[in-house]
């Protein structure tokens, strides 16, 4: 077992040094918001980060910590993972980007083809948004039809951004073309469902599960319809399983879309599904780019889904990651605080949740998350576990929760968890985790 360092705020002077540089001259700071300064408690916990290794980060102050972010997703195997790096230094000998097509993307097209089931036809991109945005418009094109329904986040371009309060640029003839739906509700989704709808596009999964028979249900009404259904696997590809929720669940889409732990870290997205749709890319649908057939990325492709499938990865994460959950509810429960807080989700990815009854939720978590940083965890309420998480970095975190959800409680009790901050609390999320029906169109 990792000790537990005492607890203690990091020294994080470079940290902000840059950040007074950063505000200067980045609009919004961060090119990502989830790693933005506002998800974490400000004054406490460290900006930026320099280098990471397995399962551990250093930041510029050279503070370590255990990360439970994996940058967002994409470190599914860990930071600097051998047979991902040698895969990336060997394709650097011989270049990046090309004059003409490479032959690694055929290579890992017919690798994704092999794992994701619906994969009749596989395209890359850079950027999850790309590829959900693609999909939608080869929906668009195949059914002859504009309007969209999603349950989820899919990316910043205007079709999906239009149904946020964040939607400033977007075209209100675009804003109107798309609506959401709440997850598990069956009956919302064939109301919303008409003979405009052109797809439904879902996570399939967040981190409540679906409802029994939910998923398949989906599909069925999609098909009534006439409407195809794309699963944007951002989080649940290549984690939940090789093949992803279509695997785990038993449910092929119509289109489905990658990004995240296909790479470990490096960029490319990917759009996956039924040939005849996907013909319509051969010329009627525009979908090209520049970096599209970048070389590295695919060699770091075709080593991590290669090293996911031999090491076993899913089930990996499954179990590390359901230890956590489990033993956070425990704790939680010997506490008698398991009414207003709680750890759910998949094995591969929980969050911890905060109800308003026992206070401001965003000021509880970033209590608990300026304790972790404090004994030496990353974390912004998620557990997105990678196969460089151990029983070591587990048994430290929940080493960690046996300290602080005492102290929590405590604080709650008395009414002091604001005093207890000793800098700013977090921001909401932009992207939710659950209730997703923002933009209903349902009378
Ligand atoms: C489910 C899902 N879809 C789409 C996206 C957009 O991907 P990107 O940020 O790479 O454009 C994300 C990003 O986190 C995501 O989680």
């Amino acid at each position: 077992m990792l000790n537990t360092p005492a607890p203690r705020d990091p020294v994080i002077t470079e940290s902000e040094r840059i950040y007074g540089r950063a505000v200067e001259v980045i609009p919004a700071v961060t090119q990502t918001l989830a790693k933005g300064p506002g998800q974490h408690v400000r004054g406490i916990s460290p900006k930026y980060l320099q280098r990471g290794k397995g399962a551990h980060v250093w930041d510029v102050d050279g503070n370590e910590y255990v990360d439970w972010c994996m940058g967002i997703g994409p470190l599914v195997l860990g930071y600097a993972d051998a047979a991902v790096d040698e895969a990336i230094s060997r394709q650097l000998q011989d270049g990046i980007t090309f004059s003409l097509m490479h032959p690694l993307e055929v290579e890992v097209a017919e690798m994704v083809r092999e794992l994701v089931p619906n994969a009749e036809s596989v395209r890359f991109s850079k950027t999850g948004a790309d590829v959900t945005s693609a999909a939608v418009r080869l929906a668009r094109a195949f059914t002859g039809r504009e309007h969209v329904l999603c349950c989820g986040y899919h990316g910043w371009h205007d079709w999906y951004i239009a149904t946020t309060d964040r939607r400033g640029g977007v075209p209100e003839a675009v804003v109107e073309e798309t609506s959401t739906f709440p997850y598990n509700d069956l009956d919302a989704l064939a109301r919303s469902l008409g003979p405009e709808t052109a797809c439904v596009i879902l996570e399939p999964v967040v981190f409540e599960a679906p409802q029994p028979g939910f998923l398949a249900q989906v599909q069925s009404l999609c098909r009534q319809n006439g409407t195809l259904l794309v699963f944007d696997e951002m989080w649940t590809g290549f984690r939940l399983a090789l093949g992803g929720a279509q695997e785990f669940f038993g449910v092929s889409p119509d289109l489905a879309t990658y990004s995240k732990a296909i790479a470990n870290g490096m960029p490319l997205s990917v759009l996956t599904g039924r040939r005849d749709v996907m013909r319509l890319l051969d010329r009627d649908v525009f979908f090209f780019t520049t970096f599209g057939g970048e070389a590295l990325s695919l060699a770091a492709a075709l080593a991590c889904m290669r090293a996911l499938r031999d090491r076993n990865v899913p089930a990996r994460l499954a179990r590390v990651g359901k230890r956590i959950r489990d033993a956070y509810n425990r704790i939680a429960e010997s506490l008698g605080i398991a009414a207003w807080t709680r750890c759910f989700g998949m094995d591969c990815r929980t969050i911890v949740t905060f109800d308003a009854a026992a206070g401001d939720p965003l000021v509880t978590r970033s209590f608990v998350q300026q304790e972790l940083v404090r004994r030496g965890h990353l974390w912004s309420g998620t557990h997105t576990v990678s196969f460089a998480h151990g029983e070591a970095e587990a048994d430290r975190l929940i080493a960690a929760y046996e300290e602080i959800l005492p102290e929590l409680k405590s604080a709650v009790e008395k009414g002091d968890v604001p005093g207890r901050l000793r800098g700013e609390p977090v921001e909401p999320v932009f992207r939710r985790a659950s209730n997703f029906d923002t933009k209903p169109c349902r009378t």
